[in-house]
């Protein structure tokens, strides 16, 4: 079983990763900390909480994240592409019971999966870059990070250079990627071609499947048609987030490289903040930096789909 902590801001696309997580035989989720991103950390929490609660899994600690990025402005949502509440056109009940964990919750969780915990990021980096900045040696407990982040030499998807979560909080993925020890960057270049149609979803819903059987029909078709609009004649909609996850328990999914990342901080809103760069000119030996972060460049679309298929279906 592989213990995963989860750092995240559900999100149409999160909600879907944390679904596959909670159905996957492989994947004994941890603990999910909720913060700003696509949502307020408030509302972060509230989607959290009612994904546990429809898989019954309330046992599952939900740790209260950061509220606005460190880098210092003020976060925008994205109700265009996840609806008003973050769940398309659904809302969690008004009188769901949530049960939030403080942030030191954190590292006791480091402390029970000693060397044995992964940590996937799929929000702005914050709250996990604040670890750092809290526990710095309690962290070096941690197996390994998954990131879903960055666009490398490929365009991004909140401005022509950056990808969304780097570019919330680029301080925090800078302090995250000096910090942190084996790093896997999920970027654009992989998450952009984990395309998901309408077509896959009906078929999953068709199969023996309970869980969340109505919630993943129209979170997935307002994300979907969200996507139309941004970019007409598309036929699916990427599940940037899911793709994490996948990656953890199928090693042979995405292509990796090993490179130094380095992240654009500055300006409040210039056209390079958040933009990650890596020097991608060949070199003699493929893991030989210290520094290195392990960058996913490409993903094998078939096997991705299947798996996703299999999972979502159980
Ligand atoms: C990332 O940005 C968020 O809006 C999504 O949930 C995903 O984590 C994609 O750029
Ligand atoms: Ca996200």
């Amino acid at each position: 079983m592989r213990k995963v902590l989860l750092f995240g801001d559900p999100g149409i696309d999160d909600s879907l990763a944390i679904m596959y997580a909670l159905l996957h035989p492989d994947i004994e989720l941890v603990g999910i900390v909720a913060g700003y991103g696509n949502v307020s950390r408030d509302q972060a929490t509230k989607n959290a909480a009612y994904l546990l609660q429809l898989a019954k899994r309330e046992d599952i600690p939900i740790i209260a994240g950061a509220i606005r990025p460190l880098s210092g402005e003020v976060n925008v949502y994205y109700p265009e592409i996840h609806g008003p509440s973050g769940l398309g056109p659904i809302r969690p009940p008004a009188n769901l019971q949530v049960r939030i964990y403080p942030f030191q919750t954190i590292f006791s969780l480091v402390n029970q999966y000693k060397n044995e915990l992964t940590i996937i990021d799929v929000g702005r980096s914050t709250s996990l870059a604040i670890t750092f900045l809290l526990g710095e040696e309690t962290m070096k407990k941690v197996k390994e990070y998954y990131i879903m982040g960055g666009a490398f030499l490929t365009p991004g998807n909140v401005t022509p250079l950056a990808e969304a979560n780097v570019f919330g909080d680029p301080t925090a993925t800078q302090i995250v990627l000096e910090q942190a020890q084996s790093v896997t960057m999920i970027p654009l270049n992989v998450t952009n071609k984990a395309i998901i149609t309408p077509a896959m979803i009906d078929y999953i819903l068709k199969q023996n499947h309970a869980t969340f059987e109505f919630l993943i029909q129209p979170i997935f078709h307002y994300y979907f048609k969200s996507y139309q609009k941004l970019q007409p004649g598309s036929k699916g909609a990427p599940l940037h987030d899911l793709v994490t996850f996948s990656a953890l328990s199928n090693p042979s999914l995405v292509e990796y490289t090993y490179r130094e990342v380095e992240v654009v901080s500055t300006g409040r809103t210039g056209n390079t903040r958040g933009l990650t760069v890596a020097d991608f000119r060949p070199r003699s030996q493929e893991k030989s930096h210290k520094k290195d972060t392990r960058i996913g460049l490409n993903l094998h679309t078939d096997a991705f789909v299947q798996d996703f298929i299999n999972i979502m279906s159980r």
